[in-house]
Parts: C-alpha cells; sequence; structure tokens
C-alpha cells in the first residue's frame, strides 16, 4: 500500500504508540485486501465494549492504547456489557460491572463518545451519502451503507479503533464502486404488515442471497425501524452489509439489475418465522429494541402498556441509547413503561449482556435478537410489538 509521508511518521511512531499500532494493523489489513492507499474517513463507531466479550485481555490493550490514543475524528460505541447508570436494576453483578467501567473509562480517555448504542444514526453520528467511515456493528454498517449510501466495510473492534486514531482506513471492499454492485436480483411477493415481518424478510432473503448483495424489488414503501429490522436480520443471516430496494434506498436506481433472480414469497416468510421461533408457551424474557428502539418505538411501547403490569416471573427491556431515553423521560413514555413494570436497559443489548443462563424463553421484534438469544441458550418467539407487550403482562406466547 502506498503511504503519504505523513502516514509513513505515523508508522515510525512520531505520534505515539497508540497510533503506530494503529498503523500497523491497518497496513496489515490493507495489504491483505490489496488496498492501494488509505482514505479518510468521517466517523468511527467501535464494536466490542462489553467485558463481556473483551475480558481482561482486551481491557489490558485498550488501556496500553489509552496511553497516549486520542481519536482523530467523531467516534461512537457499540452496546456495552450494561446499563451503565442502572446495571444493578437489570441484575448485573458488582464485579461485571467494575470490570465494565473500566473499560468505559479506557474509551473515555481516548476521547470517544461514550453513546454506547447500534443506531448511533439516531443520535447525531448521521454520515453524508457517499462519505467514507469505518463502523464495526453489523446492523449499524448495513445502514449506513444501504439507507444512508455511506461507504464502510464491516469493521473488527481492533481495525475501528486503529481507524479512529488515524483518520483514515484502507481502500478496499464496499469503499469501492465496483464492490458496491448488486449481484442478486430478489423479487418480494409477499406483503409486509408488521415489524418482524421485516425481520422474517431479512432471514429469507439472507439465506438466499449467500454473502451477495441484493437488489430489491416489489416492496411499496418502508419506514426507518423496518429497514433497520431487516439490515440487521439479512447481515445476520447471509447477506453483505449492503443491500438495495427499488425507489426506496439511495443508488438502487443507478444500478444494473443484475443476471441471477429468486423470489420471496409468503411462504417464504412463513418458513421464516418457523425457523426462527421455537416451541414454547412461556416467556420469562422480553427484550425489545435490536437494533436499539427509536423514539417511535418506545412510544409504541408505552402506547401498548399503559396502565397494563408485567406479569410476575417475566422480565420486559427496552434496549435503546441513553439519548434516546432521555427523549422519552420528557415526554413522560418512561413513566408509563416502568410504571408498569417494565425496565430500560440503556447503553446494552441482549446480546451483549452477560446473560446466558438466566432466562429461558424470549419474545422479540427482531430476528437478529433470536439468532444471538438461542446462544445465549434461550428459546426465542418473534413477533409484532403488540404480541412481545401482551407476552409481557401475560408470562405467555399467545401461538
Ligand atoms: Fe444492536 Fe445488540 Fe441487536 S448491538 S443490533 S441490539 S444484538
Amino acid at each position: 500500500m502506498e503511504l503519504t509521508k505523513q502516514e509513513k511518521a505515523m508508522l515510525d511512531g512520531k505520534e505515539g504508540y497508540a497510533v503506530k499500532k494503529s498503523m500497523e494493523i491497518l497496513v496489515a489489513l490493507g495489504d491483505i485486501f490489496g488496498a492501494e492507499k488509505l482514505i479518510d474517513v468521517g466517523s468511527v463507531q467501535v464494536a466490542g465494549v462489553s467485558y463481556h466479550n473483551l475480558g481482561d485481555a482486551g481491557l489490558d490493550f485498550l488501556n496500553s492504547l489509552a496511553e497516549d490514543g486520542r481519536v482523530k475524528v467523531l467516534t461512537t460505541l457499540n452496546p456495552a456489557g450494561m446499563d451503565l447508570e442502572n446495571w444493578q436494576q437489570l441484575g448485573i453483578s458488582p464485579e461485571f460491572a467494575e470490570k465494565q467501567n473500566l473499560v468505559i473509562d479506557a474509551f473515555t480517555r481516548m476521547g470517544i463518545l461514550v453513546s454506547c448504542t447500534c443506531t448511533p444514526y439516531l443520535i447525531g453520528n448521521v454520515p453524508l451519502y457517499g462519505e467514507h467511515i469505518a463502523w464495526s456493528e453489523s446492523s449499524a454498517v448495513t445502514f449506513a451503507n444501504s439507507v444512508l449510501g455511506a461507504r464502510t466495510n464491516r469493521e473488527g473492534g481492533p481495525s475501528a479503533l486503529a481507524a479512529a486514531f488515524v483518520g483514515k482506513t484502507p481502500c478496499y471492499g464496499l469503499h469501492l464502486d465496483e464492490n458496491r454492485v448488486p449481484d442478486i436480483n430478489v423479487q418480494v411477493n409477499a406483503e409486509l404488515s408488521r415489524l418482524s415481518d421485516w425481520g422474517a424478510l431479512g432471514y429469507a432473503i439472507g439465506k438466499k442471497a449467500e454473502n451477495k448483495i441484493p437488489y430489491i424489488s416489489g416492496i411499496k414503501k418502508a419506514t426507518l425501524d423496518e429497514l433497520k429490522s431487516f439490515g440487521a436480520s439479512l447481515v445476520t443471516y447471509g447477506a453483505k452489509p449492503l443491500f438495495y430496494i427499488k425507489d426506496i434506498t439511495p443508488g438502487a436506481e443507478l444500478r444494473q439489475q443484475p443476471k441471477e433472480t429468486v423470489t420471496i414469497e409468503k411462504t417464504d416468510l412463513d418458513d421464516a418465522y418457523n425457523k426462527i421461533n421455537d416451541q414454547v408457551d412461556e416467556i420469562d424474557f422480553v427484550c425489545v429494541g435490536c437494533p436499539h428502539c427509536s423514539i417511535k418505538e418506545v412510544a409504541e411501547i408505552a402506547d401498548l402498556i399503559r396502565g397494563k403490569k408485567v406479569a410476575t416471573g417475566t422480565e420486559l427491556w427496552v434496549a435503546t441509547s441513553r439519548t434516546t431515553k432521555q427523549l422519552a423521560d420528557k415526554h413522560g413514555y418512561t413513566a408509563i413503561i416502568e410504571a408498569a413494570g417494565g425496565k430500560f436497559a440503556c447503553d446494552t443489548c441482549m446480546a451483549v449482556a452477560p446473560l446466558k443462563g438466566r432466562f429461558k424463553a424470549l419474545a422479540t421484534t427482531s430476528a437478529k435478537g433470536c439468532f444471538y438469544s438461542r446462544q445465549n441458550l434461550m428459546k426465542t418467539k418473534m413477533g409484532s410489538m403488540k404480541e412481545c407487550v401482551d407476552a409481557a403482562v401475560t408470562g405467555k406466547w399467545n401461538n
């Protein structure tokens, strides 16, 4: 990879240890993937924040970088392993909380915004169309590439941090025009009537697209929440973190239609539900907000649960960013949800919190949430927001 004089100086350690280490990571990545140069990035989103995944080795690595590493561009964090304020209410142990706080301290010293969300585009980290960025979390990467038209590979935690310290990333993969061309045509012939249908659609297309970029036709309209749910599912179940929907997402009209075509029928969505849903009636955990809830989703939950009570033995978590929760506080949604016995899980989510063995059966709107909760040994049910709130109130899934 060709380096400028300034980049060579950074690699030689002229800007300190963290920048030197970062340059080593970026140059190694660039060489592996055949990048010709580094390009400036407008923002970074760093995943790998939960102490549950990092462990002590990861914490030591972060502390070593925090000695002299300071980010050069707007950098936000993915969810951590706990709500940074109300971790006790969510049943997190003091030992875990102490370690998680040390992780957050290290990121704070680096100058990173402790936003702890996978929807940074909802709280001020919003890249422009065509802007190069270095983001990590797969649903955020997919949303940025597809809905906003920004350009990012799916960075690992270390390569995203490296991009933040250097302000650049190697120019390969989805940064290049030739790698953003759709290579499978998807005709959707099924009605999408509730949020979870978009997760089922992501599952169905992800399985058929098999690491390709889909160009999707047949969808008349979509909301932001539907697209964020769809992208999260699509990339979890198999496709690249980029999709085009005709007449809805940017760039689609510029593309040639690919040669290969698949169709999605109602039976494909039914099959997705069958694969994602387990045989289970009793629900002890309801978690909505994967990806993190927008304020519109929080309002919908408040509306559905107003005046009701979460069943004894069942927990309802609303996973969202702290910024969105603050808005919910102002509008009274928080008070309604908490009066019903629901809990906010800010800064964290069901996949990165240490939940293994704590709950038996999850109800959620999210296909991605089901995928990760099975790894946490839960049975899963996916359905609409209303079905999830009903499950929280009754402790049962209404099949
Ligand atoms: Fe976000 Fe966690 Fe889901 S990072 S997309 S809420 S698994």
